[in-house]
C-alpha cells in the first residue's frame, strides 16, 4: 500500500503565514507540519509516500530533505498546474498504482489507519473515507452513509435547520483509502476535485464506497490561523496520543522569568528577567525582552519581542520585531518580517 499526500494547495486561509512558507511545512511545535502525517503513515508500516506538490514545491522539498531521518522513501510529484485533489491523485498515478492512503496535506490526526485499512478490506470496498464528528455541522460538506457504513450522499455546507445534528454530524476527514479502479474516473491532466466531481461520480456508478468513522480519534484541519493555534496548544497539553513534544532545546531562560512547562522553545531561545511566557510555542532564536508577555501564542523563529510588549492568543511569523510596550491582541496573525511600533496596539 502506497501513502499520497495531497499537499499542493495554496493555504489561502492561513494567510499570510503561507506567503513564505507553503502549508505543508509551516512549523507546528517546531515541526515541519508534514513530518506528523508520515508518522502516522510510517505507524502503519506505509513507508512509500508520494508528495504531490503544486504551490512552492521547492520550498517543500528543501524542508523535508533537510531532515535526516525521516524513516520513509518520499518521492515528490510536481504538477505542471493545479489540479485539484481528485485531479492531483490521477497525475501522481504513475508512482500510486497500488491501493493508496490519501492524506489531505493539512489533516492533523493521531488515528491508527491500521484500523482503517482493515475496515477497508473488510468491507472489500473500492473507496473508503475517513468521517470525523463534529459539534456543528452547518459549517462544513456533510456525508451521509447508511447502516452498514455505505456512503449515500454528500450534502454541502446545508444550513442548521437542513440537518439534524443528531443524526447527521460527519464530515469528510480528508483521509481516504482508494483502489487504483477510481483512476479510471478521472481523465488524465485536468483539474477534478474529490468532493465535487469524483466522489459524486462513484456514487451515480455505485461503486463500493463506505464510510470510516472516527470516534475519539483526534481531527483537525489546521488550514485557518484559529485551527492552526488550537492545534498547538493540543499538541503541547498531550490531547494528541502518539506524539511527543520536544523540549530538549538549549534555552538562555533568566532565573527572574516565567515559564511554564508546557511551553516549547527552539534552540537558541532568550528569555530576559521577568518576562513571562505561558501556554506558548516559539521557535529558535526568538528573544523576549524584560517583562515581556507571551501568553497562549505561537511565535515563530528569530523574532524578537522588545520589554513590556504583550502578545496574547496570536500568531507571529518569522523575523519579527514586536516594539516597547506594544500590545498584539487575541487573534492576531503576523506575516514575516513585520514590525509593530513601540506603543502600537494591533
Ligand atoms: P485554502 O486555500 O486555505 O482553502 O487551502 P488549500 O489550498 O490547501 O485548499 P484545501 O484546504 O481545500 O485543500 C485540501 C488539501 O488538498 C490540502 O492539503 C491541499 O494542499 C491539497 N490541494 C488542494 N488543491 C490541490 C492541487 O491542485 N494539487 C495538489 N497536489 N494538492 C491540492
Amino acid at each position: 500500500m502506497n501513502g499520497l499526500i495531497l499537499a499542493g494547495g495554496k493555504g489561502t486561509r492561513l494567510r499570510p503565514l503561507t506567503v513564505f512558507t507553503p502549508k505543508p511545512v509551516v512549523p507546528v511545535v517546531n515541526k515541519p507540519f508534514l513530518l506528523y502525517q508520515i508518522e502516522v503513515l510510517k505507524r502503519a508500516g506505509i513507508t512509500d509516500i508520494t508528495l504531490s506538490l503544486s504551490y512552492q514545491p521547492d520550498k517543500i522539498e528543501g524542508v523535508l530533505n533537510e531532515v535526516w531521518d525521516l524513516g520513509v522513501e518520499i518521492t515528490f510529484v510536481t504538477e505542471p498546474h493545479p489540479m485539484g485533489t481528485g485531479g492531483a491523485y490521477r497525475f501522481a498515478a504513475s508512482s500510486v498504482n497500488d491501493t493508496t492512503i490519501v492524506f489531505n496535506g493539512d489533516i492533523l490526526t493521531d488515528c491508527d489507519l491500521s484500523e482503517l485499512i482493515e475496515f477497508h478490506k473488510s468491507k472489500k470496498a473500492e473507496a473508503t473515507i475517513a468521517l470525523a464528528p463534529v459539534e456543528d455541522p452547518s459549517r462544513y460538506g456533510l456525508v451521509v452513509t447508511d447502516d452498514d457504513n455505505r456512503v449515500l450522499e454528500f450534502l454541502e455546507k446545508p444550513k442548521a435547520d437542513e440537518v439534524n445534528p443528531t443524526t447527521i454530524n460527519t464530515i469528510n476527514a480528508g483521509l481516504y483509502i482508494l483502489e487504483p479502479s477510481i483512476l479510471e474516473l478521472i481523465p488524465e491532466g485536468e483539474n477534478r476535485s474529490f468532493e465535487y466531481n469524483v466522489f459524486p461520480k462513484m456514487l451515480e456508478k455505485k461503486i463500493p464506497f463506505f464510510a470510516y468513522i472516527f470516534k475519539d480519534e483526534y481531527w483537525r484541519d489546521i488550514g485557518t490561523p484559529e485551527s492552526y493555534l488550537r492545534a498547538h496548544h493540543d499538541l503541547i497539553n498531550g490531547v494528541l496520543k502518539i506524539f511527543d513534544v520536544d523540549r530538549s532545546a538549549r534555552i538562555d531562560v533568566a532565573t527572574a522569568a516565567t515559564v511554564d512547562n508546557v511551553s516549547v522553545f527552539g534552540e537558541g531561545c532568550v528569555i530576559k528577567p521577568n518576562a513571562r511566557v505561558i501556554n506558548s510555542v516559539l521557535g529558535p532564536g526568538v528573544h523576549v525582552e524584560e517583562k515581556a508577555l507571551v501568553e497562549n501564542s505561537v511565535i515563530w523563529s528569530h523574532t524578537r519581542i522588545s520589554s513590556f510588549a504583550e502578545i496574547r492568543d496570536s500568531i507571529i511569523g518569522r523575523s519579527c520585531h514586536i516594539g516597547r510596550n506594544a500590545v498584539v491582541n487575541a487573534g492576531t496573525v503576523l506575516g514575516d518580517k513585520a514590525s509593530i511600533p513601540d506603543y502600537s496596539k494591533v
